[in-house]
């Protein structure tokens, strides 16, 4: 299966899918598909040898356009799953529909708590105990969908946003990887807002 994983920053999580398929033989990632000329993930991409498409927001004039444009290149390419990590964008109906159950996130908390762009800071913020890693199906709702994996770690007294990202980044790291090759393998059964893992 080719994997094309949405990057828009570090790509940190794109690094950790692309080095844990690599003993993985029945997916590769295939493509990078990237919306900031400035992100460093397109120099991980290029270093992992993975192709890379550089897709502009502002160079469409609608959002309909811009995604018609990613979803050239994703069938080119045969894609048949999306994994955004760190794509700080939302993706639109119609590009939802086209790959319906076939695009995940990972999101840095709890879901439902904390969901949108700034998720770390904000469960800091408000003082949480507990926060953690989500991964997701995506739907039309921004940070909705049927939840695949979760995992829990404690915020400590002293937490910074930097220090709970790291140790945040540290789980996502395992943890996407994990529901990539459980997606993979087709051992996640969806029914209605649960996620069976088989
Ligand atoms: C990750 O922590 C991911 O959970 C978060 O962006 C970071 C990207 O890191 N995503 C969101 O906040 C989505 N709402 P990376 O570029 O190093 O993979």
């Amino acid at each position: 299966m080719n994997i094309a994983v949405f990057c828009s920053g570090n790509g940190s999580n794109f690094q950790a899918i692309a080095d844990n398929l690599k003993s993985f033989q029945p997916a590769k990632v295939a493509l990078m598909v990237c919306d900031n000329p400035k992100a460093y993930a397109l120099e991980r991409a290029k270093r992992a040898g993975v192709k890379t498409v550089l897709v502009e927001r502002k160079n469409f004039n609608s959002k309909d356009e811009y995604e018609a444009k990613i979803i050239a290149n994703l069938e080119q390419e045969q894609i048949g799953l999306i994994c955004l990590a760190g794509y700080m964008r939302l993706v639109g109906p119609k590009f939802i529909k086209r790959y319906r159950h076939k695009i995940l996130n990972i999101h840095p908390a709890l879901l439902p708590a904390f969901k949108g762009t700034h998720a770390v800071l904000d469960a800091l913020d408000y003082g949480a105990k507990v926060s953690g890693v989500t991964v997701h199906f995506v739907d039309e709702e921004m940070d909705r969908g049927p939840i695949i994996l979760q995992q829990a770690l404690e915020i400590k007294a002293d937490d910074t946003e930097d220090s709970l990202a790291e140790r945040i980044h540290r789980i996502e790291h395992q943890l996407y990887p994990e529901a990539v090759r459980l997606f993979v393998e087709g051992k996640l059964k969806i029914a209605g807002r649960k996620v069976k893992i088989c």
